[in-house]
């Protein structure tokens, strides 16, 4: 070979060295990340389990090893978590020299305070304390509970009304606070006909974070509200009725003492996020903060009250694009961004974990003031980011409106023609919720729903590591604008903070899964359908976006939930749906 041959070759090697050193967001490294992540190996990253914490330390080594310096305790942010509430040994209720048995009639709710009482009971009704514009009921007006036990019925008298004035006071936490308000010391709940006609005790550890009331709260059966009764000549039964008739006040004592012990134990858990920053390169930029996140836990094995779709079958949820997924694009993003040195705010990743108990990690997080989030000017969200349509080029952005000049931002930077839904709304089904709840703008990345989320088939294959990578290379350039801007994101409220009350549960539903991030369309957009549900009996496809039903117009879930309600189970309805931009009509039978 001759010299010249030779430097030529030697500077092509450099060059293409350099080209490739440019790539920082790479498929192979993609790849890895989520093969790793969502290894049956690591079980469904559960958090409080030895998985979950291989899980974050993965995560942690990664930021590391790309530059970041780890913050908190070497990366991680310990919080604590109940995993189980169970029943201990010592839950005793004694009435009238009657003992009665545990879970056959009555069970102490899974907040209830541990407490052992013996004192009277006072009725009142459906302890309500309601002072609206619509509405007056006090059911402490003339009776006093200060260091007595109430007994209340549970729900409220339009329990099959879907928008009703009743449904903030209607729940047995908002009851048991009031109470507390009155100075009682214990609730007791009644189902009345209305809300259960079979009356059936409430299951434990439904809720998924579960935070504990300081006074007792037990779920009895009618047979023991009506013992209470006995010296009144009443019965449940029939004060329910005549106050469901009246709506008004019908408080009493019962003149009966009851005899109890409550005995609700907590299985707590250490788990923990994973934080690294990059400090800001502007002497007084770097004092401000933006947020990347993506929530790493998952379903563990599933299970009933895991929030998997499938609780009935016991396996890995590899949870591969729920949210291995985020995880693999923040990972990178750090990694470019880190080696780029384009950062004048300074940039703090955070993998979330326990999103799936109720954003537990990032509520946390929000909480702890590790950060001052009067300092955090932004937050980008990464959560299910692998399922990109290669056809539609679909993007679902959320959080849009929580920032003035984010769709502008948005669009300017779509130079790939992805096809953008912006969807306003700054709360929503994770982590950004929690910024969003303190005021700041947030940006939330998504490919969608589908079939498979939450169920045990979110595996890598599935998962268009080619599309992800484009996704991530937009969003890094959008991270660069909101890290590197004069002028930080205007926050506007975008809707609701916290959870919004789409109304009661349906009583009919269509199999569908109702996609989100649809606000500049018309209709409702499914994003999956159940196999063997009325939808998918009817023809219904992934994708249709519903517009009609029974001739009435569907603008959005609201309309959604609302027309569904009117429909009753056995009923034949028409779905008008868009399909490939053609409208097509859906016979559908409930
Ligand atoms: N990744 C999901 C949220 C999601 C759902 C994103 C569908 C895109 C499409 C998240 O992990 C989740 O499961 N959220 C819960 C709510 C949360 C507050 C526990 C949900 O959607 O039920
Ligand atoms: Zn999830």
């Amino acid at each position: 070979m001759n010299n010249k041959i030779f430097n030529l070759l030697i500077l092509l090697v450099l060059i293409s060295t350099n080209l490739f050193s440019q790539e920082e967001i790479t498929v192979k490294e993609i790849d890895g990340h989520i093969k790793h992540l969502a290894s049956d190996q690591l079980k469904g990253r559960k958090p409080g389990t030895p998985e979950g914490k291989l899980s974050a330390e993965y995560i942690a080594n990664d930021f590391k090893k790309s530059g970041l310096k780890l913050i908190a305790k070497k990366g991680f942010q310990y919080f604590n978590i109940i995993t189980k509430v169970e029943y201990g040994k010592n839950n005793k209720l004694k009435l009238n020299k009657i003992n009665y048995q545990l879970k056959k009639d009555f069970v102490p709710l899974s907040f209830s305070a541990n407490k052992k009482l013996n004192k009277e009971v006072i009725f009142v009704g459906y302890g309500f304390d309601i002072k609206t514009d619509k509405l007056k009921w006090n059911d402490y007006e003339n009776i006093d509970v200060k260091g007595k036990i109430v007994m209340v019925l549970r729900g409220d008298p339009e329990i099959n009304k879907r928008q009703s004035v009743f449904i903030p006071y209607s729940n047995n936490r908002a009851k048991l606070l009031t109470a507390k308000d009155k100075g009682a010391i214990a609730v007791l709940f009644v189902s009345g006909n209305q809300i259960d006609s079979k009356d059936k005790l409430l299951k434990i550890g439904k809720s998924r974070s579960n935070s504990r009331a300081d006074i007792a709260a037990i779920h009895i059966k009618r047979n023991i509200a009506d013992e209470i009764l006995k010296k009144t000549k009443k019965n449940i039964l029939e004060l329910e009725k005549s106050i469901n008739k009246d709506k008004k006040a019908q408080s009493f004592s019962t003149k009966t003492k009851i005899k109890f012990t409550t005995d609700v134990n907590y299985k707590e858990a250490k788990t923990q996020n994973v934080v690294a920053i990059l400090e800001g390169s502007d002497m007084n930029l770097k004092n401000e903060y933006i947020v990347i996140g993506a929530h790493y836990d998952h379903l563990g094995m599933g299970g009933h009250g895991s929030g998997s779709r499938r609780p009935d079958t016991l396996a890995v949820h590899n949870g591969a694009d729920d949210n291995a997924s985020g995880v693999a694009s923040i990972l990178e993003l750090a990694e470019k961004l880190s080696k780029e040195k384009t950062h004048k705010r300074s940039v703090v990743f955070i993998a979330f974990g326990a999103e799936e108990m109720g954003l537990l990690g990032s509520k946390f997080f929000v909480k702890s003031k590790l950060i001052d989030t009067k300092k955090i000017k932004a937050m980008l969200n990464f959560d299910m980011v692998g399922r990109f349509d290669s056809k539609t080029r679909n993007i679902v952005i959320s959080g849009t409106g929580s920032g003035k000049e984010i769709e502008d931002l948005l669009k300017s930077k779509n130079t790939s023609n992805f096809s953008l839904s912006f969807s306003k709304e700054g709360y929503g089904p994770s982590d950004h919720a929690s910024f969003y709840a303190e005021d700041i703008p947030v940006i939330y990345f998504s490919t969608g729903a589908h079939d498979d989320y939450h169920t045990p088939k979110d595996d890598l294959e599935f998962i268009n590591i080619d599309g992800q990578k484009e996704l991530t290379n937009f969003s890094y350039t959008i991270l660069v604008d909101v890290i590197n801007r004069d002028k930080n994101l205007t926050f506007q409220e975008a809707g609701p903070k916290k959870k919004s009350k789409y109304g009661r549960g349906l009583k009919v539903t269509l199999g569908i899964m109702p996609g989100f991030g649809t606000s500049n369309i018309k209709g409702l957009r499914v994003d999956g359908v159940r196999k063997g549900g009325p939808a998918y009996n009817g023809g219904m496809k992934k994708a249709d976006v519903v517009i009609e039903i029974n001739d009435e117009s569907v603008a959005n879930i609201y309309d959604y939930m609302n027309r569904l309600t009117k429909c009753k189970t056995g009923q034949r309805i028409t779905v008008k749906v868009l399909r490939n931009k053609k409208e097509k009509l859906l016979i559908i039978q409930l």
